[in-house]
């Protein structure tokens, strides 16, 4: 497995690391459909512990992800897998709890303690800010970035990390939580790294980052033939690529070049491409692949050295070109 330095945070982790929002399974909040169906516990669970064994041992969830369901996953596996060995993330920021906003100090205190319980830990090596939202007139943010510090200082968090889908949001919120690890939206179509400035910031700052969304839910794999419709409480069906036959057309036409082109150094070629392409550009990254089960685990874990500079950017600029050229 190919190792990064993560950063300021001083961890050698592997590149590929695991996402677990589609173990918390299918879920709707108000009419939005915010979870993933196809989930079944067994697998989950067969997919940690086959990470464990390849030595994926960078897992990233959430107090969200199925209300918690994710977590539990992840805490019923301490006999099986030593915690020791695994760099556990887990976040706050979604769910408004009872006590006004998602940032509440005492929310933050009580969905630690939940997320530590249901991990069944005495500790998170990583803590984000699941989203830079932080109040009107962001009246949350001081107590809430001091709240993290304190709670880093007991020891409770290792380490302190924002996300968000907007870049240019996180660009703007970095300088003032000082995280060590940034958690981005980005992928070979979506792609704000340079353009928001979190590139420089990143650089300047050296910090981690950890690329969410890689594959765009599994879109860019080139598997979909035609489009694609899920069971309720799956976020893809709000996704409008997963429905766009020209895009899907596309993105089969690029699995083919990939597999031309890389084919005769993996058994994965559209993978190593896709997430190699975001690796190539950010010494201190890696990816958080959301992995469902062992065979899928089996084709990360195939992926070895991933590509040169001049090879993300050829893969970059390959997905780009629009689907109708
Ligand atoms: N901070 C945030 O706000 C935020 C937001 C989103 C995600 N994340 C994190 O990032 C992680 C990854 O993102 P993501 O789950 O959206 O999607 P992703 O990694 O872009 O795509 C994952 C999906 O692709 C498919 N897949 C993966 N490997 C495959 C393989 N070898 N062959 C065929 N299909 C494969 C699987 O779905 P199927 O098998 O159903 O096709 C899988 O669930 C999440 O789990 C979460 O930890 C964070």
């Amino acid at each position: 497995m190919r190792m990064t330095r993560f950063g300021r945070t001083g961890r050698e982790l592997p590149s590929i690391s695991v996402g677990t929002w589609s173990h918390g399974g299918p879920k709707v909040v108000g009419k939005r459909e915010v979870g993933w169906s196809g989930h079944d516990d067994a697998q989950a669970l067969a997919a940690l512990g086959a990470a464990a064994e390849h030595g994926i041992v960078h897992w990233d969830t959430a107090d969200v992800y199925g209300d918690g369901h994710a977590e539990e996953l992840i805490g019923s596996l301490w006999d099986q897998v030593d915690r020791d060995r695994i760099f556990l993330a887990t976040k706050i920021g979604w769910d408004p709890g009872p006590h006004g906003h998602h940032y509440h100090p005492t929310q933050i205190r009580e969905r630690l303690e939940r997320s530590l319980r249901l991990l069944r830990t005495d500790h998170v090596d990583l803590y984000y800010f699941h989203q830079c939202e932080f109040g009107r007139d962001d009246q949350y943010l001081e107590d809430a970035v001091a709240l993290f510090r304190e709670l880093r200082d007991q020891g409770k968090i290792r380490h302190i990390g924002l996300s968000d889908w907007d870049l240019h949001k996180l660009t703007r919120y970095a300088g003032t939580v000082e995280p060590d690890v940034v958690q981005p939206y980005r992928n070979v179509l979506d792609d704000d790294y340079e353009p928001s400035g979190l590139k420089a910031w990143v650089e300047k700052n050296d910090a981690g980052v950890a690329w969410f969304s890689p594959l765009k839910h599994g879109l860019l794999l080139g598997k979909y033939e035609a489009p694609a419709t899920f069971e309720d409480g799956d976020m893809r069906n709000g996704i409008p690529g997963f429905r766009d036959q020209a895009l899907l057309d596309h993105l089969r036409r690029c699995r083919d070049q990939v597999t031309e082109r890389f084919g005769d150094r993996t058994s994965q070629p559209v993978l190593m491409a896709l997430l190699g392409a975001l690796l190539a550009d950010c010494p201190t990254a890696c990816v958080l692949l959301g992995l469902r089960n062992p065979e899928q685990v089996a084709a990360a874990a195939e992926l070895g050295n991933l590509l040169t500079a001049d090879e993300g950017r050829w893969v970059r600029e390959l997905y780009r070109r629009t689907a109708t050229e």
